[in-house]
């Protein structure tokens, strides 16, 4: 795995438009392939994980055609999809693994899935436990816990599902099954996670019903294609946000991103700290909020605290927001943040450990972190522990660091972020 080596920026400047956004690439791929006719993806995301979506359904028969500027689907309907003659390798995609199960479940043959060796680590038991619920033959390695997993799809009845933890992975997979169910699935979560599938359905022609944290779905609807723009991806002009943030004489504006309020709570963190953020040219595109943003550098930051509540809206943005931290006065805590140990990487020990190295004082706990500020960061070797947004955390943290830090494993960037080196460098001329 390679290697990047960066120094001290004196300040950003300029106007770039992020990567497509990956949660809504992977939708609009799975939607429009069980659908019936043609569909149009403009913006979507070419980066590894969206592109396992795209290999799969292709290996379970849909005709997907990438022209470049367009994807186009031919879909044939919620069972218009076959046997895969091979296992489905879903590569580092948490995100393709968990809501391809949930429309394998309703379709009647056999699949298995499987992936990287991090995917292969992370937790299979939240989507098999209320997919067998609904009738689903399915099982995983390690008595269900990790994929491989393995499908004989069936017709599914309806559930009513209590989710334990908030995750739009678990919803959407369930979501995705309701479509194959007889009658109408429910499910709540305990806080709201990204609702890009639940704002997806209806306009491909799904009957669901949203009232805060409920969510209801019809079985048996039949989706049609349509065309869908992908937005910018908020997650990935993160880096970029706290980047112009930390840096004195920074002016920058990220335009074209998403900024759907389920997503965007590094926002509302980084505003209660003191930074200068502002939101432009406010618009919808396919039914997702979307604006420029433009931030400025050099205010003074405060430490905040984050909890369980808030976390499902910053969820992504875990590392970006740590290394943000280290350059604000006080103490910052963020707690209720188990789920961060089940990402690519376990994030809490990946922050706890590189930062340590960069010398800042951070106390781990099983279900967080604190990190005292501010801290005066030096340039050194860091590991990214394969995983995209370590690797971009740190890469940001370099910015700001006296010395050169190293950063090792950088080629996992590519999972969501091509060209991200690319587009820091032209900020930072
Ligand atoms: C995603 C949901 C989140 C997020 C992931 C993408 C999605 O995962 O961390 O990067 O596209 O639904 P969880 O559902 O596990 O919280």
């Amino acid at each position: 795995m390679e290697r990047i080596e960066l120094k001290k920026a004196e300040r950003l400047r300029g106007e770039i438009s992020p990567p497509p956004d990956k949660s809504i690439s992977h939708r609009a791929v799975i939607l429009s392939s069980i659908s019936k006719g043609r569909s149009v993806i403009r913006n979507f995301l070419r980066a590894e994980d969206p592109v396992s979506t795209i290999n799969a359904f292709r290996a379970l028969g849909v005709d997907i055609d990438d022209r470049g500027s367009e994807i186009i689907i031919n879909g044939n309907g919620i069972h218009g999809i076959r046997e895969p003659n091979d296992v489905i390798d879903c590569g580092n995609s948490g995100t393709t693994i968990r809501l391809l199960s949930g429309v394998l479940s309703g379709n009647p043959f056999f699949s298995v899935l499987t992936g990287d060796k991090s995917l292969r680590s992370r937790p299979m038991y939240r989507i098999i436990n209320p997919l067998r619920l609904m009738g689903a033959d399915i099982m995983a390695r390690a008595e269900d816990r990790y994929p491989p997993v393995a499908i004989k799809g069936r017709r599914l009845k309806a559930i009513k599902y209590d989710m334990p933890i908030a995750s739009a992975q678990v919803k959407s997979s369930i979501l995705l099954a309701g479509l194959y169910a007889d009658g109408e699935t429910e499910i709540t979560e305990p806080a709201k996670s990204r609702d890009h599938t639940e704002r997806m359905l209806p306009a491909f022609g799904a009957e669901i019903k949203v009232d805060g944290l409920n969510v209801k779905i019809k079985g048996g609807t039949e989706l049609r294609g349509r065309e869908i723009d992908v937005p910018g991806d908020f997650s990935s002009a993160a880096f970029f946000i706290v980047a112009a943030l930390l840096i004195k004489d920074s002016d920058i504006t990220i335009k074209g991103v998403g900024i759907n309020p389920t997503r965007t709570g590094l926002i509302n963190a980084l505003k209660a700290m003191g930074a200068e953020i502002e939101l432009l040219n406010i618009r919808d595109v396919s039914g997702e909020p979307v604006a420029d943003i433009h931030c400025r550098g050099g205010a003074a930051l405060k430490a905040i605290s984050i909890s369980r509540e808030e976390l499902p809206s910053l969820i992504d943005e875990f590392p970006i927001l740590c290394i943000a931290a280290t350059q604000a006065n006080g103490i910052t805590t963020i707690r209720g943040a188990e789920e961060l140990r089940l990402k690519e990487s376990d994030r809490i020990k990946a922050m706890t450990m590189e930062l340590r190295k960069m010398g800042v004082e951070i106390e781990e706990f099983s279900d967080g972190l604190s990190i005292r500020g501010k801290a005066d960061l030096r340039g050194t070797t860091v590991e990214s522990y394969g995983d995209h947004r370590i690797a971009m955390a740190f890469s940001i943290a370099a910015l700001v660091a006296d010395g050169v830090t190293t950063i090792n494993g950088v080629s996992s960037v590519n999972i969501s972020f091509p060209g991200f080196f690319e587009i820091l460098r032209g900020l930072t001329a």
